[in-house]
């Protein structure tokens, strides 16, 4: 049999056990409910304190408990627990929720487990209940991944049978892809009309709406029609790691851009959620001890076709904390495949610090000649690629490579230069071996006495030494780990200073969320937080951290960061009206830049009847100012 054929055998008993267990899972959810009221029962007795006693040493710091990380590698404490709200947070990390995440996190529980587990221990009966409104919230979500199934399912039969597909079929045949892994990955084609999908699903009864309730379609700004979102691309369905279809990329056949499109982002779908192929890599990671994180999917795929069964992929973008924290649910051991040009070194030297800081053992694969791998393992072959991931460099030797680079050091101050870019992924490294083991490499490339370098470290690490924690100041200190991106804006601020207070006292949201409503929040998950502490204030104890219940991971861990933020002194209705006001004022302000882009270039093309109109408009924006 050759390698193929045995790569395909292999992984269509992979697809059976991961169905067998995904009718396993819903069987258990189904049985799973617990009503609310038990949740908050059980939360009540299992102290917070006392659970995670049970692994981290806690001590106590005004209204905070403060430990080392126990979801990442550090020296000095920035793991937070706050005994009054219930929950924790890292400071560092960024890692944080209730009890029962903790213990889902620390325990790799689900919810259900969790709380059963702490039910047990204080006493607590767990009925098994239904409880309708979770219900409902599956039943819509079933139904979304039902859409997604079907949509797989149509733009595969397309691939398959369609005259129209011809280009794309010879497209994938070019590129050397079997008939055995495109089955495999379930690649299919979205024709060019604009509305094949809409028409296909309507057939099994799905509506335009909720088509694009999942990100499948879109509608016309003038007209509100609906249209399929993905045309002429070859399509890759995304599987989530419990094997149900959550979204799709879809690929140009050409090199147009931009040369990917995916699902939009949903409640259903987030791309840094996601790792593609993980599905499928997730028991051969586990026989194989590590896992390859590449950046595409072709790569993820041709590394199939050739026997590389343990490769998922990032979908482009660095590795988020929440993508870690799924690959580390299967291994610690993480190779890191990126292209060699693409995000560019500096940005793959960020994820893999990130990668370090959650407790990941990283290696780098160099590919030469800035290739990517599905281009390497179709070049070389699988074996050259076996060996480049065996040869895999530790993060000191791949940091230390990129910062020598084509030089050649020969001068006390070049060598001081490298060690220098070098000495904060050695004292990042997990176990004094491994370090013992970088200083031998970063010495022996700098021709330095092992001494020399081990002092330099000592000097480094007593300078980065942090003192003890004041939330402040670790807050501030967040920036190592969040990117750019996520650093709050005036708005930003704005919203969170608002939410902070509503959270406190919700009484304070029913009076925004009648004059206002959910529109003052820009950011969705603002709005989600503030209509899920509307709702949660209906009931009998209102405490915020029953919020928890209602968030993904990675909103639990913006959740727990916002409640941990101090509230500031004085009256606080007027404190709302005066944030309420700074985003009135970015928002006539923004009005202000958005018309006078337009007057601009309506002056371009010398529109002169919309640069009038324009004028009036911005008149108005600004006499908005002075109510
Ligand atoms: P080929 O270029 O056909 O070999 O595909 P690839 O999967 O190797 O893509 P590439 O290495 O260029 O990019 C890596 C990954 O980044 C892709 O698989 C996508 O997930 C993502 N990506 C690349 N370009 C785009 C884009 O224009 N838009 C989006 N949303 N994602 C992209
Ligand atoms: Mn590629």
């Amino acid at each position: 049999m050759n390698f193929i054929g045995f790569c395909g055998r292999k992984f269509k008993i992979f697809v059976e056990i991961f169905y067998l267990s995904e009718a396993f899972l819903r069987v258990i959810e189904m049985g799973g409910f617990i009503p609310d009221e038990v949740v908050e029962t059980v939360r009540l007795r299992a102290d917070i304190i006392g659970v995670i006693s049970q692994y981290v040493v806690l001590k106590k710091k005004g209204k905070y408990h403060f430990g080392p990380c126990p979801f990442h590698n550090e020296k000095e404490p920035s793991f937070a627990v706050m005994p009054e709200k219930q929950i924790f947070h890292c400071f560092g990390c960024g890692v944080g929720g209730d009890v029962f995440r903790f213990l889902m996190l620390k325990e790799n529980m689900s919810f259900p487990e969790a709380v059963r587990k702490l039910a047990e221990q204080n006493g607590v009966a767990v009925p098994v209940g239904v409880n309708s409104i979770d219900r409902e919230e599956v039943k819509r979500e079933d139904r979304a991944y039902e859409i997604n199934k079907k949509a797989k399912d149509f733009y595969r039969h397309v691939l398959q049978t369609h005259d129209m597909a011809n280009e794309a079929r010879q497209y994938l045949a070019e590129r050397g892809f079997s008939r055995e892994v495109l089955e495999l990955f379930q690649v299919g084609f979205a024709l060019p009309a604009w509305n094949g999908l809409l028409t296909s699903l309507s057939k099994h009864g799905f509506k335009p709406k909720e088509l694009a309730e999942v990100g499948l379609a879109a509608t016309g700004e003038g007209s509100g029609r609906f249209y399929d979102r993905f045309r002429n691309r070859i399509m890759f369905p995304i599987w989530d790691d419990r094997g149900r279809v959550v979204g799709f990329g879809g690929r140009v056949l050409d090199e147009t851009q931009p040369k990917y499109l995916n699902t939009s982002e949903t409640p259903y779908f987030s791309k840094g959620r996601v790792l593609y192929g993980l599905h499928l890599a997730k028991l051969p990671v586990r026989e194989e001890g590590f896992v390859i994180v590449m950046e595409g999917y072709l790569d993820v795929i041709t590394a199939c076709q050739f026997g590389v069964t343990n490769a998922v992929a990032s979908l482009g973008t660095s590795l988020t904390r929440e993508q870690v924290r799924l690959l580390m649910r299967h291994t610690k051991d993480i190779v890191v495949a990126f292209d060699a040009d693409s995000a560019g070194v500096a940005a793959t030297l960020r994820g893999l610090a990130l990668l370090m800081e959650l407790g990941c053992r990283v290696r780098v694969v160099d590919i030469p000649d800035g290739k990517d791998p599905d281009q390497f393992i179709r070049r070389q072959g699988v074996q050259a690629w076996n060996s480049l991931v065996e040869n895999a460099f530790s993060l000191v030797e791949y940091t230390l490579k990129k910062a020598i680079g084509q030089k050649e050091i020969r001068t006390v101050a070049e060598k001081v230069k490298i060690a220098q870019q070098v000495l904060p992924s050695l004292a990042g490294l997990q176990s004094e071996v491994e370090k013992e083991e970088g200083i031998k490499v970063l010495a022996k490339n700098l021709s330095l006495s092992w001494d020399t370098v081990a002092g330099e470290l000592r000097r480094f690490e007593d300078l980065h030494r942090k003192k003890w924690p004041n939330p402040d100041n670790i807050a501030k200190r967040k920036h190592n780990i969040l990117s750019r991106e996520d650093q709050p804006d005036a708005r930003d601020r704005a919203e969170r200073g608002i939410l902070r207070l509503v959270l406190e006292d919700p009484a304070l949201g029913k009076v925004i969320s009648e004059e206002r409503g959910e529109i003052l929040f820009h950011r969705p998950f603002h709005r989600k937080v503030f209509n899920l502490c509307l709702e949660t204030a209906g009931s009998r104890v209102y405490n915020p951290v029953m919020i928890f219940n209602h968030l993904a991971s990675d909103e639990q861990e913006l959740l727990s960061g916002l409640l941990m933020e101090e509230i500031p002194g004085g009256d606080r209705p007027q404190i709302l009206r005066g944030l309420v006001g700074a985003i009135d004022r970015i928002e006539i302000k923004e009005r202000k830049e958005q018309l006078l882009r337009e007057i601009s270039s309506a002056e371009k093309i010398g529109d002169q009847e919309q640069v009038t109109q324009l004028l009036r408009d911005l008149r108005q924006a600004i006499s908005l100012r002075t109510p």
